[in-house]
């Protein structure tokens, strides 16, 4: 990849990168729409990335190409960018950060993280960029400042009202480990998970069916969380637990009682998880993954039917836990299995999904891996 990566740009722009930095996309194993409510996640970074070969310019001209579409995106940091398909995503980061641009640059992509797979693609962009021009700029922000910068970049230029898990876990995921994350007072600690030695892995179950954050579902259910809160008297969702569950009820339409009640048990299923993790409680934690897929079911209502059936066909081949992972509406789901159980599981879901008449759904298992860095 990182060749790939150093050949693209020098056919797109005719010289040499000056380096080549890489970002993971992630997958989330628990703590789903919790973030924009300051509450708890639990990802990892996967061991699928986004490199981008990038140099700086004479001028303040950016461009912006990769193997994606062969297209080359331009802009010089004057007007916010807008209209630039994927470009919109490398291009907002450089926007977010023009405070500390020395100069134009020229970068080229390649990415092995699926798109629209509920995998954090777009995230694995934004960091890669993110650690690429604070070095090359000297911007000297931290890894979490980064982190935020993707965000502000996704929520401002691309439009899409997203929390930041995603960008945090690519930039502070660490090998064999997930990283927890408090969304509020954005304390992180490295979580070991100890999959290796249980001869366990993390399998996604991609259902191919494509979802989109700037538009609709997403937006609507975060508005559903921000009135719960104010009608409830609190500054965000973190503000509750289990024990206001009963007030929220009596003063919450039905609907918007079940999108809090949601935010309110997963964050404590996300505790739950660490010390079930900590204990080397696997079935516990397998069982925190399931209700988790139940609450986004039926309180959140963000699943597809495609997602449920893969939950359904990875604990009937065995897996010890399994939820959808990410924003909902298409995507993936994840299954914690048996090693020796992957090609089984593969083979259960394509002839589930044939059998119902639904796409062919793509597994592989995912593999704890090292958050944004410098490749070359
Ligand atoms: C998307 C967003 C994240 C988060 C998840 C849901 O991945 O980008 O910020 O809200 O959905 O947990």
């Amino acid at each position: 990849m990182i060749e790939k990566a150093i050949a693209g740009f020098k056919a797109a722009f005719g010289y040499e990168p000056q380096g080549v930095w890489s970002a993971p996309g992630r997958a989330n194993l628990i703590g789903e729409h919790t973030d924009y409510n300051e509450g708890f996640v639990l990802p990892f970074g996967i061991d699928k990335r986004t490199y981008v070969a990038l140099a700086s310019r004479q001028d303040s001209t950016c461009r912006v190409s990769s193997d994606i579409d062969g297209k080359t995106y331009e802009t010089n940091l004057t007007s916010v960018p807008v209209n630039l398909d994927w470009a919109l995503y490398p291009l907002g980061v450089a926007w977010v950060m023009r405070e500390w641009a020395k100069s134009g640059f020229d970068a080229f992509f390649v990415s092995d993280v699926p798109v629209g797979s509920g995998l954090s693609s777009s995230a694995a962009i934004e960091c890669a960029i993110g650690v690429a021009l604070n070095e090359i700029w000297d911007a000297g922000r931290t890894r979490q400042e980064i982190a935020l910068l993707g965000q502000k970049a996704e929520n401002q230029v691309v439009g899409a009202p997203t929390g930041m898990m995603d960008q945090t876990a690519s930039m502070l995921a660490e090998k064999d480990s997930a990283v927890f994350l408090d969304c509020q007072t954005l304390e992180a600690r490295a979580i070991p998970l100890n999959l290796e030695p249980r001869n366990l892995v993390v399998a996604v179950m991609d259902t191919r069916v494509a979802h989109r954050h700037s538009d609709g579902g997403y937006r609507v259910r975060r508005e559903s969380c921000e009135r719960g809160a104010k009608t409830l008297g609190v500054s965000s969702l973190r503000g509750l637990t289990v024990q206001d569950l009963p007030r929220a009820e009596a003063e919450l339409d039905e609907v918007d009682f079940r999108r809090v009640r949601h935010v309110i048990t997963e964050n404590q299923r996300v505790l739950d998880s660490i010390e079930a993790l900590s204990e080397g409680d696997m079935e516990r934690f397998g069982e925190l993954l399931l209700a988790s897929h139940d609450s986004m079911a039926h309180d959140f209502e963000i699943s597809i039917e495609e997602l449920d059936v893969a939950v359904e066909v990875a604990m009937k081949t065995g897996a010890v836990g399994s939820r959808m992972t990410g924003g909902g509406f298409g995507g993936a789901a994840i299954a914690v299995i048996d090693k020796g159980l992957l090609p089984q599981l593969e083979k259960n879901c394509k002839e589930a999904f044939a059998a119902k008449g639904y796409g062919e759904p793509k597994v592989f298992a995912v593999v704890p891996s090292e958050g944004a860095r410098r490749e070359r």
